[in-house]
This record gives C-alpha cells, sequence and structure tokens, in this order.
C-alpha cells in the first residue's frame, strides 16, 4: 500500500520561483506530492500566473483589504479550509502571522529564509551578509514558531562568499541554493521522515542536534 500523497498549500506574495521548484520538483517525480491550492497576499504576484499555468487553483487574500491581522488570519484560514491540505508551505510570503496562527499549524508550516539562520533573520540578508563579511552565505528551511525566522531549523545550503559579490550576485548564487532545498526537505516531509515534537526536529525519529548542512562541492556559478 502506497501512503497517501501529500497535499500542499503554498503561501507566496511575489515572484514565486521557489513554488515553481516545487512544482518542478513534483512534475519530476522527485517529490510525491501535490500543491492543492497557492494563496497570494498580494494581487500582483507572478507566483499566481505561474500557478495557474501548471492548474493549480490560486486564491488572493490581500492584507490591505482587512482592518489587523486577526480579521485577516480568518480570512486565510478560510481559504485554507477548502482545501485542508496537510503541509502549508512558506515561499517569499511577506507577512508575519500571528502567535495564534501558527500555533493552530504547528508542525505542519514550514519557511525558507535566504541566509544561514539564526544569522541575518528579517529582511536583505544578502547585502547584510556581504557588509558583515561573511565568508559563507546561504538558506534555510525551519518549522514556523512564533518567533520570527527563529523557528526550529531543519535544513541548511551554505554557499560561499566570493571576492568581489555583488548583492544581486549572492542573491541569484543563494536562490538557486533554495530550488535546490525546498523540495529535498518537503520529499522528507512527504515521506513521512520529518516531524515536530516540542522544539526538536526529528528527521527518521531522530532528534537533530544541528541542522542537515548541503553545500556543493563544485562551481555552480556557471
Ligand atoms: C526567497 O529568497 C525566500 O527565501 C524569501 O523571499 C524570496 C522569495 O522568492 N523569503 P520567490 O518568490 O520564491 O522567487
Amino acid at each position: 500500500m502506497t501512503a497517501a500523497t501529500l497535499r500542499v498549500a503554498v503561501l507566496i506574495s511575489g515572484r514565486g520561483s521557489n513554488l515553481k521548484a516545487i512544482l518542478d520538483a513534483i512534475a519530476a517525480g522527485q517529490l510525491p506530492a501535490r500543491v492543492v491550492q497557492v494563496i497570494s497576499n498580494r494581487p500582483g504576484a507572478a507566483g499566481l500566473q505561474l500557478a495557474a499555468a501548471a492548474g493549480v487553483p490560486t486564491a488572493v487574500v490581500d492584507h490591505k483589504r482587512f482592518a489587523d491581522r486577526a480579521a485577516f488570519e480568518r480570512a486565510l484560514e478560510a481559504q485554507l479550509a477548502a482545501e485542508a491540505a496537510d503541509l502549508l508551505v512558506l515561499a517569499g510570503f511577506m507577512r508575519v502571522l500571528t502567535a495564534d496562527f501558527v500555533a493552530r499549524h504547528r508542525g505542519r508550516l514550514l519557511n525558507i529564509h535566504p541566509s544561514l539562520l539564526p544569522a541575518f533573520a528579517g529582511l536583505d540578508t544578502h547585502a547584510r551578509a556581504l557588509a558583515a563579511g561573511v565568508s559563507e552565505h546561504g538558506a534555510s528551511v525551519h518549522f514556523v514558531t512564533a518567533a520570527v525566522d527563529g523557528g526550529p531549523l531543519i535544513a541548511q545550503f551554505r554557499v560561499p562568499v566570493r571576492p568581489g559579490d555583488t548583492e544581486d550576485g549572492l542573491a541569484a548564487r543563494v536562490l538557486r541554493a533554495e530550488h535546490r532545498l525546498y523540495p529535498q526537505v518537503l520529499a522528507w516531509y512527504a515521506a513521512g521522515r520529518l516531524a515536530l515534537r516540542a522544539d526538536t526536529v526529528l528527521l527518521d525519529g531522530l532528534a537533530l542536534a544541528a541542522p542537515v548542512q548541503f553545500a556543493d562541492t563544485e562551481d555552480d556559478d556557471a
């Protein structure tokens, strides 16, 4: 008997390249999941077109139309309830979710962040990494908790910072890493290998002492 296919809802705010990487991994047979809905808080998000082109139902819950975060999240929950996905995936979703929302979805809510957390939580991570003079940067996937960018880390993809790197060049290198990292973590989840117990990430039933690390062994700038 095969396990039921994981049903995923993806929340976006913009471009949607991580969404595309997830859809591509599913199409390539590398991720036994189905994206059942894509929800954007921004009506003009390019990722909505990507989703529609892939035949995925889309919805917009425009945060600007609600008086406060709680009202916005009630509308978001109503959209999510329509599909009742197994897993919520934040992919460039630029709204902070309340502690109540996060608690309701605890253990079933993932985010990707463009830095090696806990370094550079928040915005403008690439510029801040360059300004700090770090030799390594990257991306992290974590379970979402009420601490913004602070939830238990699952895996990271490290990329080198090169002499003369620009913000755009570094951002592009990290984005390629994100596109490899997120589908991999989702595949673990889809296979039932990943869970959150209290504040501990379990992979194959074992507590992770540190996030799983990936890095390129070859030059990926070609
Ligand atoms: C990514 O860098 C993601 O880590 C960050 O926002 C960006 C979204 O890119 N949170 P995209 O919309 O997936 O192309």
